[in-house]
């Protein structure tokens, strides 16, 4: 039952970046959307997250002094973004910690933050 639901999640995250890779010039329109675990990523941000920091392509954190998370990826290893994220997030918040899976949505929806971004400053 676990294992065929961990299956699950990691052929829908290989299929949703897939989908992203085929569809390159359309990523603009399509990065923040789909009900795959990215989605549930930015949930999970905007729902713990967005009373302070900015957690998408645009606009500033809703205050001033605190990093918007594109700005926070821009300076850690693309290779391991999500482990990387909690990491640092760890470091400055004691009073956040996320499952596995949900850190794995939170690292699968900065991942595809970061595509949108590095495609659209092309
Ligand atoms: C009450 C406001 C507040 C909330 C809510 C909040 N943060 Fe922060 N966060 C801060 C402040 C203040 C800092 C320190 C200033 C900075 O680095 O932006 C910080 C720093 C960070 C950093 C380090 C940034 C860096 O590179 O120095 C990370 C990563 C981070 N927060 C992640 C998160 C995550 C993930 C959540 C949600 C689970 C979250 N924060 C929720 C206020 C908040």
């Amino acid at each position: 039952m676990n294992v065929s639901k961990k299956r699950m999640m990691t052929k829908a995250s290989v299929f949703a970046f897939a989908a992203l890779a085929m569809a390159e010039a359309n990523v603009a329109d399509t990065w923040g959307m789909g009900g795959n675990l990215s989605t549930k990523g930015e949930a999970l941000l905007n729902e713990s997250c967005a009373k302070c920091h900015a957690i998408g392509a645009e606009g500033s954190s809703k205050i001033s002094t605190v990093k918007p998370f594109r700005d926070v990826i821009a300076l850690l290893p693309a290779d391991d973004l999500g482990n990387a994220f909690i990491a640092a997030m760890s470091k400055k918040h004691t009073q956040f910690a996320f499952e596995p899976m949900d850190g794995k949505a939170i690292g699968d929806y900065l991942e595809k933050l970061k595509l949108h971004i590095d495609s659209s400053k092309q």
